[in-house]
C-alpha cells in the first residue's frame, strides 16, 4: 500500500476528518522525494556537497544541501492548500504563507530540513524532521509566533525521512507509528513497517563519548553501568552513534536502546533544538511505546519560549529510560 492510499483508508475510517493531515504528509512525502534525488547525487556532482560559506542562526556552517533541503519543504508547503506557515532550523523566523488559503489551515509545520550535515559528504545516512502542530490562533488570519510555541499536546503528527541504505519515511500520529519505504521503481513511499513498536529494553546506547569528561555526574555513572554492570545481563551494552540524529533514534526504535545527548560545558542548555528535533522524535518515539526526558522533564511537556531553544535530550526504550531516571534519583 503506497503512503497516498494508506492516508485515504484512514481518511475513511475517520469521515469527519478535513484531509488536511493527509494533504500536509503528501506535500512532505514530495518534498522528501526531491532531497533524496539530489541525496543519491551528492559524490557525483559538485553544487551538492560542500558548505555554502555561510552561517545560519544556530551558529552552523551552512551546507548546499541544508538549504536546499529546505527550500524544498518551504516551496510544496507553500505551495499546497494545508499549512498556515513554517519554522526552521534554517530560517531566522517563522514564514506565514500569509495568502487567503494558507490563513484558512488548521495547520503549521515545523522541520530540521537536513538533520545530520556533517554527515553528507561522507556518505552516511542523514535524514528530515518535521512536526505538524495544530494552531491557536484564528483561522482565517495569518499564523503568528504562538502558534508554533507550544507544548507537545499541540502536536497533530510528526515523522522523519531516512535516507539511508534504502530511504524511509516514518511517521506518526496519535493512532500510532508507520513505516514506509521508498520504492524506486514506482517512486512511491510503499507501507513496510505498518504499527511500529519500540522494544521496551535493548542493549543500545547512542553518545557523543568525546563528550564524558563534561557531562554530569549522573550521565557518566549511566554510561559506566551500560559498559560494566550489564555484563551479568547480557551486556556489555553495544555503543553505536552515527552523530545523524535520525539514523540514531530509528535503530534504536527498532532494535531498542537509548539515545542521551546531555548538557555539555560547550552546550549548557543542551545542543539539540526543542522545535525541530527533540520534540518531533520524543512524539514519534512515544507514540511507538518509548520514553523522552531532558533529564528532568517529559520533552512532551515543555512549552517552548523561543524558536530555536536547544534542549539535552535523553530518548529510546521505557526500560532504559526509567532506568536512567532511577540512577539520576539514587545519585542526587
Ligand atoms: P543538524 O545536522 O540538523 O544540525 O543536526 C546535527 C545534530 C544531530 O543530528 C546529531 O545527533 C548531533 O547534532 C550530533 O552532534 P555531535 O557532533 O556534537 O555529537
Ligand atoms: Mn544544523
Ligand atoms: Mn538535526
Ligand atoms: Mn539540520
Amino acid at each position: 500500500m503506497t503512503l497516498e492510499e494508506f492516508t485515504i483508508q484512514e481518511l475513511r475510517n475517520f469521515p469527519k476528518a478535513t484531509g488536511q493531515l493527509s494533504g500536509l504528509l503528501r506535500d512532505i512525502s514530495l518534498a522528501a522525494k526531491r532531497i533524496n534525488v539530489e541525496v543519491n547525487k551528492a559524490g557525483l556532482v559538485h553544487h551538492i556537497i560542500g558548505s555554502t560559506g555561510t552561517t545560519n542562526i544556530q551558529g552552523e556552517e551552512v551546507q548546499k544541501l541544508d538549504e536546499f533541503a529546505n527550500a524544498q519543504l518551504i516551496n510544496v508547503l507553500r505551495g499546497g492548500i494545508n499549512c498556515a506557515g513554517i519554522a526552521s532550523e534554517e530560517t531566522d523566523d517563522i514564514m506565514p504563507f500569509d495568502d487567503p488559503m494558507s490563513n484558512k489551515a488548521k495547520y503549521v509545520v515545523l522541520f530540521d530540513p537536513l538533520d545530520g550535515s556533517s554527515n553528507i559528504d561522507v556518505n552516511i545516512s542523514i535524514g528530515s524532521i518535521f512536526c505538524i502542530m495544530r494552531r491557536v490562533t484564528p483561522l482565517g488570519t495569518p499564523c503568528t509566533e504562538e502558534d508554533f510555541l507550544q507544548d507537545g499536546k499541540a502536536i497533530v503528527a510528526a515523522g522523519y525521512i531516512i535516507y539511508g541504505s534504502s530511504t524511509m519515511m516514518v511517521y506518526a500520529t496519535r493512532r500510532g507509528v508507520n513505516g514506509f519505504t521508498l520504492d524506486p521503481s514506482i517512486g512511491e513511499f510503499t507501507l513496510s513497517h505498518p504499527n511500529i513498536s519500540q522494544p521496551a529494553s535493548g542493549t543500545i546506547y547512542s553518545v557523543n563519548y568525546g563528550n564524558f569528561g563534561s557531562f554530569s555526574g549522573q550521565v557518566q555513572q549511566f554510561i559506566e553501568n551500560c559498559q560494566n554492570r550489564h555484563k551479568n545481563n547480557g551486556g556489555p551494552y553495544s555503543l553505536r552513534y552515527t552523530g545523524s540524529l535520525v539514523a540514531d533514534i530509528h535503530r534504536n526504535m527498532l532494535k531498542g536502546g537509548i539515545f542521551l545527548y546531555p548538557t555539555t560545558s560547550k552546550a549548557p542548555n543542551g545542543k539539540l533544538r526543542l522545535l525541530y528535533e527533540c520534540m518531533p522524535m520524543a512524539f514519534i518515539v512515544e507514540r511507538a511505546g518509548g520514553k523522552a526526558s531532558n533529564g528532568s522533564k517529559r520533552i512532551l511537556d515543555i512549552k517552548a519560549t523561543s524558536l530555536h531553544q536547544r534542549s539535552a535530550l535523553i530518548i529510546g526504550s521505557e526500560e532504559m529510560m526509567i532506568e536512567y531516571h532511577n540512577e539520576q534519583r539514587v545519585d542526587t
